[in-house]
């Protein structure tokens, strides 16, 4: 299915039209932007990595009984996914403290949360992604009370599968963010799961292997998202069928 006129562009995806109106189509692009896009770069190879990750993440998620958008790999940077109608609330859940809950609440960094805490954020890059509650997104009509509590209840569930995921690969799963949408009637996973979304350390070193490290000007992005892929057993160079 060739991929149509251009929907949409994000500050790393482009999201493109097909001839059936239930599908699009979702280009990776090698773009990295961190701070709600006020620093910006080029990484080679990272749209391919990241496309691959997310449909192995995504068909991992769909074996362990979570619905999500994913349909197939296209291309090294392109993947089908079913359209949805996205909720605007990004759903985020934290297994240690850092990054923005340590600056907001003045907590230690590392600090492990037990039980793990939960926080809505609205998507807004504008409004740098303000932090909302479940009064904001009904007063808003942003989504239903029964949607709030499937996508707390489904971002729970993927933090168990994908923890265990990633601590068989050597890594603590800090910290993450989804986005959720409803197809036919059903809440379904959708945007992407990537280490630009999530926060991933080596267990034994605490080495940063995810966005943090374009944020924080450490270097070695790429082949961080490499070895976070090969650990997990991710085939960057399968055949792709199309
Ligand atoms: P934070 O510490 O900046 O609030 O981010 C928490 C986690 O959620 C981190 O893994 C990055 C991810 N995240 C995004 O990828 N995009 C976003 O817009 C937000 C708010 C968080
Ligand atoms: N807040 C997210 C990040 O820093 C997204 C963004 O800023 O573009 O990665």
């Amino acid at each position: 299915m060739p991929r149509g006129e251009e929907l949409y562009s994000g500050k790393a995806k482009s999201v493109f039209l097909t001839e059936d109106p239930a599908r699009l189509v979702l280009e990776f692009r090698d773009d990295t932007s961190a701070f709600d896009g006020q620093k910006v770069d080029q990484l080679d190879r990272k749209g391919m990595i990241n496309n691959r990750f997310n449909a192995f993440i995504m068909e991992h998620l769909e074996a362990q009984g979570v619905a999500t958008h994913f349909d197939a790999l296209l291309s090294d940077n392109e993947s089908r996914v079913k359209r949805l109608d996205m909720i605007p609330a990004e759903c985020v859940v934290r297994n240690v403290a850092t990054g923005s809950l340590c600056r907001r609440l003045g907590v230690e960094e590392g600090l492990d949360l037990v039980p793990p805490t939960f926080e809505f954020f609205l998507k807004n890059d504008e409004l740098h992604d303000p932090m909302i509650n479940e009064y904001h997104i009904a007063s808003f009509g942003w989504a239903s009370s029964a949607e709030v509590e499937s996508m707390k209840a489904q971002t729970f569930r993927v933090n168990e599968i994908l923890s265990k995921l990633f601590a068989d690969g050597g890594m603590i799963l800090v910290d993450f963010k989804l986005e959720f949408g409803r197809f036919d009637g059903e809440l379904l996973l959708g945007d992407e799961f990537t280490p630009d979304g999530c926060r991933l350390w080596d267990a034994d070193t605490r080495k940063k292997l995810d966005k943090d490290r374009f944020r924080q000007g450490l270097g070695g992005v790429v082949e961080a998202y490499e070895e976070v892929a090969l650990r997990l057993g991710v085939d960057l160079e399968a055949t792709i069928a199309g």
